[in-house]
């Protein structure tokens, strides 16, 4: 290994986990603005820390969502159609998941892709116990990136994709349409999606639910420094880092970042940075869509919308797009 955790070049070693952690911040941290991937917020206490933050009174997404889809499961297994193979984006605590399941018609497989193994495993059993008749057969995989499915052992009608969560928004839209390609070669012609996306709104909503009163996201977003401490031996004073969220008109997002409480050196596997008071590192983004918008940006990767249904208020919307190309 090189001092920069990287493996050596005429190493056959691939580089860990832990190599390209340390290489994402260290990249991030050198950049400017400075930056680092939210990707790393879920070790188990950010895992649990978001857990809690989707359980929040201003936390409206979660519970929003799960409103929907009580409401409207049948109505979206009718638009998806029987005997499907769906395969879910991000597995999460399968509790949305659930409730598609009980409204589709005959479906063949139930495919979990989640890039945290054991969370794909616990929530594997659970489906398969509680859907005997149900193929199971999860995937551990980064689904940013292409990857296989598995063969179902009898024979399904389409593959339908399911995206909750709004995750599709903690991307770039530019990686948003990449990613929703993707998605539509992996479904092939007659697929669909169905995805959960946060609509724009007016903004202290929007800010409320990212500066929540008990502080929870707070400690969500400094988790990543306890992290990257831990992980990886660095020296971040926490206490000297404040948690910061507005959201930018501008690209219809919010901005998450941590902002340096006073002048201070950190230092990350021997190399040293220097923080000027109130300079931030960014570590998350959350776009906030139309509609119409997310459609367009669908559009141009290959799909079409065929429904979208929302709460009473419109703060939150779930897509079935169709694969046309
Ligand atoms: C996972 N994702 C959809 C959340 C969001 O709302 O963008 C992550 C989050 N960050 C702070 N609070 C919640």
């Amino acid at each position: 290994m090189s001092h920069l955790g990287i493996a050596d070049a005429n190493s056959a070693d691939q580089p860990t986990d832990s190599d390209i952690f340390l290489n994402d911040v260290l990249h991030g941290l050198r950049h400017r603005p400075r930056h680092l991937p939210c990707k790393y917020f879920y070790d188990d206490r950010g895992s649990k820390l978001f857990d809690a933050i989707c359980e929040l009174d201003e936390y409206y997404l979660t519970r929003t969502e799960l409103g929907i889809m009580e409401r409207y499961a049948p109505e979206m297994a009718e638009v998806i159609g029987p005997g499907v193979m769906l395969v879910e984006y991000g597995s999460g605590s399968s509790i949305k998941s659930r409730l598609l399941l009980n409204s589709l018609i005959e479906p063949t497989a139930y495919i979990p892709v989640d890039i945290s193994e054991e969370h794909l495993n616990q929530t594997a059993s659970g489906l398969r116990s509680a859907y005997p008749d149900l193929e199971v057969l999860p995937v551990g995989a980064d689904f940013t990136e292409p990857f296989a499915l598995p063969a179902p052992s009898s024979p399904y009608n389409q593959i339908a994709v399911y995206f909750p969560g709004s995750t599709i928004g903690n991307f770039q839209p530019e990686f948003a349409e990449k990613l929703l390609r993707q998605i539509a070669a992996l479904c092939g012609q007659g697929g669909g999606l169905l995805i959960g996306i946060d609509l724009q709104k007016k903004i202290p909503s929007l800010e409320a639910a990212y500066n929540d009163s008990e502080g929870v996201t707070a400690e969500f977003n400094l988790n990543l420094l306890h992290r990257i401490n831990t992980e990886l031996g660095a020296d971040f004073d926490t206490n000297q880092f404040k948690h910061l969220a507005h959201y930018d008109v501008e690209h219809h997002r919010i901005e998450i970042s941590l902002s340096s409480q006073c002048d201070q050196t950190v230092t990350v596997n021997g190399e040293q940075f220097l923080f000027a008071k109130n300079e931030e590192i960014c570590t998350e983004y959350s776009h906030k869509y139309t509609i119409e918008g997310f459609a367009n940006i669908a559009q141009e990767a290959g799909f079409e919308l065929s429904k979208a249904w929302t709460d009473p208020d419109a703060m939150f919307g779930v897509l079935h797009l169709n694969v046309v190309r």
